[in-house]
């Protein structure tokens, strides 16, 4: 190894899975430190960019720079934006590009963008040449606090999202912080409800310094790196315990299998983030705990109102077109939540709060249960 590039002003968060481990580096301007730090772990490799449209607009000319800068030859891939690359087209695409560009097992693939690049990039590495190493520089806020930390990556099927994928630890991750800056306001927001799951499933203490700095945590500067440094840490944990999820990784599903359906039922789109229906579901979540007497209602307002303050959507009705399709029908809803990975022979796996700060996983939560709860919460006028 050459000596460990110095940068006082980074804060870095290492992912302990032995041989497999890595650093997460979290700080203003940590982008201009890629190549340095790239040439420091692989010296004479060489790298292809995968980015999409609009990031490429803001953020794939410093990155060829810091590159450039350190003497790494480097290839650019773009595909167009949007979770319509993260299918077999889009794979085939990114593929075909990677072996055009001659990227060996020596050498690196870099995931710059949010998660659906992450996710795309990172299984075109998985599986080219059967496994080549690659670095994360995520540039949305769920990118940085959740896609790109733990090795997920994949891609959707016609038959569901996520389906086709493979676990593969990146070697590096580089979170600017200031990368966020371009980055439209309402993907920031949707991005800020899986910061505030870490509060919720596990730091009641994080969650009380949420309510009291998200203000800062939007303005960018120290809030926001400790926001996002704290959240690296919370899932760093959980995945150094457990890599494939056969047990503790399920809490990082907080407000998912609620959010998931409703995500399904908007046709995954721009009517609903994905943050968006994380924040619905949490919300659900801490209710539907309530409601079972596992917490009070007392926590569960707690947790709804400071994600309305952000200004995330925290009821079944604050989703545009509310009252079309089957979003406003509970049985239409319980359907799509029997269509989700986590379900096991009709029971339905839920993660539920004792606490705020305490998740537990559920696994044998009674359909009727959950139906009867959703139904009470469609019937509500605001
Ligand atoms: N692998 C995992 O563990 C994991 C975890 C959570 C989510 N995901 C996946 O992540 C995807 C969602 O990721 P996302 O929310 O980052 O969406 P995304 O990658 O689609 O990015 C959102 C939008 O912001 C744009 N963008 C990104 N960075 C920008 C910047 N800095 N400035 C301006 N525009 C920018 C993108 O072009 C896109 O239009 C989903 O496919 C989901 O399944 C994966
Ligand atoms: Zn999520």
């Amino acid at each position: 190894m050459t000596a460990p590039v110095k940068h006082p002003d980074a804060t870095v968060v290492n992912v302990a899975l032995g041989e497999r481990a890595y650093d997460i580096v979290i700080g203003r301007n940590v982008l201009a430190s890629l190549g340095e730090r790239i040439a420091a772990v692989r010296p004479g490799a060489r790298a292809a960019v995968i980015t999409d449209r609009n990031v490429a607009r803001h953020w794939l000319q410093p990155t060829e720079a810091t590159l450039a800068g350190a003497g790494i030859a480097t290839s650019r891939i773009i595909v167009e934006e949007g979770e319509g690359s993260k299918t077999y087209a889009g794979l085939e695409q990114v593929s075909e590009a990677l072996v055009a560009a001659r990227i060996e097992r020596n050498d690196l693939v870099i995931a710059l963008g949010g998660g659906v690049v992450g996710d795309l990039a990172g299984f075109a590495a998985a599986i080219l040449r059967r496994g080549v190493d690659f670095v994360q520089v995520p540039t949305t806020l769920l990118a940085q606090v959740d896609s790109s930390v733990g090795g997920k990556t994949g891609i959707n099927s016609p038959q569901g999202k996520n389906l086709i994928g493979a676990f593969h630890q990146p070697l590096l991750v580089i979170a600017d912080t200031a990368v966020l800056d371009t980055l439209p306001p309402r993907q920031f927001r949707a991005g800020y409800a899986e910061v505030a799951k870490y509060g919720v499933l596990g730091d009641e203490a994080f969650f009380g310094w949420l309510e009291a700095n998200h203000a800062g945590v939007f303005k960018g500067g120290e809030a926001r790196e400790h926001a996002i440094a704290t959240s690296c840490r919370a899932k760093a944990a959980i995945v150094a315990r457990d890599e494939r999820e056969t047990g503790e990784r399920a809490l990082l599903n907080l407000g998912h299998t609620f959010g998931h359906a409703l995500e399904a039922a908007t046709g995954f789109s721009d009517r609903l983030f994905h943050g968006e229906g994380v924040a619905i579901g949490m919300v659900l979540a801490a209710e539907f705990s309530a409601a079972l007497g596992m917490i009070s209602q007392a926590a569960a307002a707690r947790v709804e109102r400071h994600l309305a303050e952000v200004g995330l959507p925290t009821h079944l009705q604050d989703i545009a077109g509310f009252g079309q399709e089957g979003l406003a029908d509970a049985d239409a809803l319980m359907t799509l939540m029997a269509q989700d990975k986590k379900v096991r022979r009709g029971r339905l796996t839920f993660i539920l709060l004792e606490a705020i700060g305490r998740a537990v996983i559920a696994r044998d939560v009674e359909p009727a249960r959950v139906h009867d709860f959703l139904q009470a919460k469609l019937a509500v006028q605001f």
